[in-house]
């Protein structure tokens, strides 16, 4: 499918804009510390963004641990949700996990986050348990999700083109 973004690795120099995301989109921000020790972190993290008219309008950050995949992050610019945006991020790292050769996915997930989880369902995560008070300041829960990643090709989401 052609999109009106295209995807391209995260540089150091979006922070500002990955910031903005962060801001306006989690009630635990990250601070811009973490998000450049994420961006130098090149041997373990991939760091994606989805860029419209030079602007960027989504971001996802995964961890590799083992064979497994760990989303960090994810995110889409207010007002550009719902567009299918997150979901071509998602689209590309399940692509790049098949080459790693990577197993298995995980991440947490606030438990009243239905449209987060809405779509990570549709990536086969499934609940394998819940971390208390994960998200101390608001207090909430984590489910913590696990897919099996496709072993081939053949069965993944579709690509981008
Ligand atoms: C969760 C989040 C990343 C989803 O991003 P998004 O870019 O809106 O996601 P997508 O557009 O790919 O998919 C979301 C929905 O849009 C729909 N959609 C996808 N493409 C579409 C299109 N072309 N036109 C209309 N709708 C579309 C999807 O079917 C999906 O439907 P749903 O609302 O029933 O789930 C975004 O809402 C966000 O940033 N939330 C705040 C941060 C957050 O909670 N992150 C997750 C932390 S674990």
């Amino acid at each position: 499918m052609t999109t009106p973004w295209t995807l391209r690795l995260a540089e150091r120099r979006d922070v500002g804009e990955l910031m903005f995301i962060e801001e306006s989109q989690f009630p635990e921000p990250w601070t811009k510390r973490i998000l450049l020790d994420e961006l130098a972190n090149t041997e373990t993290r991939r760091y994606t963004v989805a860029v419209e008219e030079k602007r960027i309008v989504g971001y996802l950050g995964v961890m590799f641990v083992l064979d497994e995949l760990h989303i960090n992050t994810i995110g889409t610019v207010p007002h550009e949700e719902g567009r299918g945006i997150a979901t071509s991020l998602l689209d590309d790292a399940w692509v790049d996990a098949q080459v790693r050769g990577l197993k298995r996915a995980t991440l947490e997930v606030a438990v009243s986050n239905a449209r987060a989880i809405a779509l990570y369902q549709r990536y086969g995560f499934h609940p394998v348990g819940v971390r208390k008070n994960y998200y101390e300041r608001i207090q909430e829960d984590a489910l913590v999700l696990w897919a099996d990643l496709p072993m081939n090709a053949a069965d993944s989401p579709p690509t981008l083109d």
